[in-house]
């Protein structure tokens, strides 16, 4: 696979369609990382999308050295502004495979941070184990590997069913992850064999897509509108956002208080570290 064309359509978009769910289970696991980051640090994100991860680190640690890695070309242009914009200076980028780390020489990294781009490819079944195997090679011994995953997205629900009130003959479109993938023992596995060993921990952290108003998260989550609702028509589309707020106001995940709305979702936090 030489590009990814889903972030590479979305890089402008991506942040709203993560809704926040993706910064804030970095920003637990960046708060109790062990060892933590420091000047001497070289970390990689991997799968770094628009730099979600790189731009929490940057605002604690000002200095460190981090290189972002992507397969979709257009996030890094994201990113890339991001870095311009800030003068943020030790950032280097890179088109890459999470399976195939192929211009990385082993051991470099102190720190090798992968927050939701490891299950990113159902496609190729052995796509985690590939890239669990480059995460071990390409830490330095010491070092540190977070690697996460969804337990519970709890969004999809309401965009199958906004799916069945319009179309109610056609089967919608589901999310589906293979087997075993939204599991922490599955993660926990992944690491441990990847040649972690024992030297790994997984646990559960709360997350949620939120907005400012059920309108706005509404409008983010119809960002995902050519996964769910491929072919629609645009009378079809333009009945969505009303029927998606019915929805989702009905999961037994939403929330919604004064200044936002959102639908609480489960993460896996796997964390190893190489003896
Ligand atoms: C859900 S986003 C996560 C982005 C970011 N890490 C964050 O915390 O928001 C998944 C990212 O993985 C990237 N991706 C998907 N498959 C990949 C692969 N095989 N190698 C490298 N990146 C990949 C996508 O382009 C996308 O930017």
């Amino acid at each position: 696979m030489s590009s990814n064309s889903f972030h590479d359509a979305h890089s402008n978009t991506y942040d709203r369609m993560a809704s926040g769910c993706t910064r804030k289970v970095a920003e637990q696991f960046l708060s109790d990382l062990l060892p933590s980051i420091t000047p001497s640090s070289y970390i990689l994100d991997n799968a770094c999308g628009t730099g979600i991860v790189t731009r929490l680190i940057k605002a604690t640690h000002p200095s460190a050295r981090i290189m972002c890695a992507d397969l979709a070309a257009k996030v890094l242009e994201v990113l890339k502004g991001h870095v311009a914009e800030n003068k943020w200076d030790s950032i280097e980028t890179d088109v890459l495979d999470v399976r195939d780390l192929k211009t990385v020489k082993e051991e470099t990294f102190t720190h090798v941070l992968t927050n939701f781009g490891f299950a990113s490819t159902p496609d190729d079944l052995n796509g985690p184990t590939k890239a669990a195997a480059e995460m071990f090679r390409v830490l330095k011994k010491g070092g540190v590997c977070v690697i996460t995953t969804w337990a519970e997205r709890n969004f999809p629900p309401a965009m199958e069913a906004a799916a069945v009130t319009i179309r109610p003959d056609e089967k919608p479109y589901t999310w589906d992850i293979p087997g075993d993938w939204g599991r922490g023992s599955w993660l926990m596995r992944q690491l441990e064999d990847a040649g972690f060993g024992h030297a790994v921990q997984v646990r559960s952290v709360d997350s949620r897509i939120q907005a400012g108003s059920l309108e706005e998260l509404v409008d983010n989550m119809l960002l995902f509108k050519d996964m769910f609702y491929k072919g629609y028509t645009d009378e079809e589309i333009a009945r969505l956002p009303d029927i998606l707020k019915e929805e989702v106001r009905k999961l037994p995940n939403f929330v919604e208080e004064a200044g936002f709305a959102g639908v609480n979702m489960v993460a896996w936090v796997g964390m190893a570290w190489k003896k």
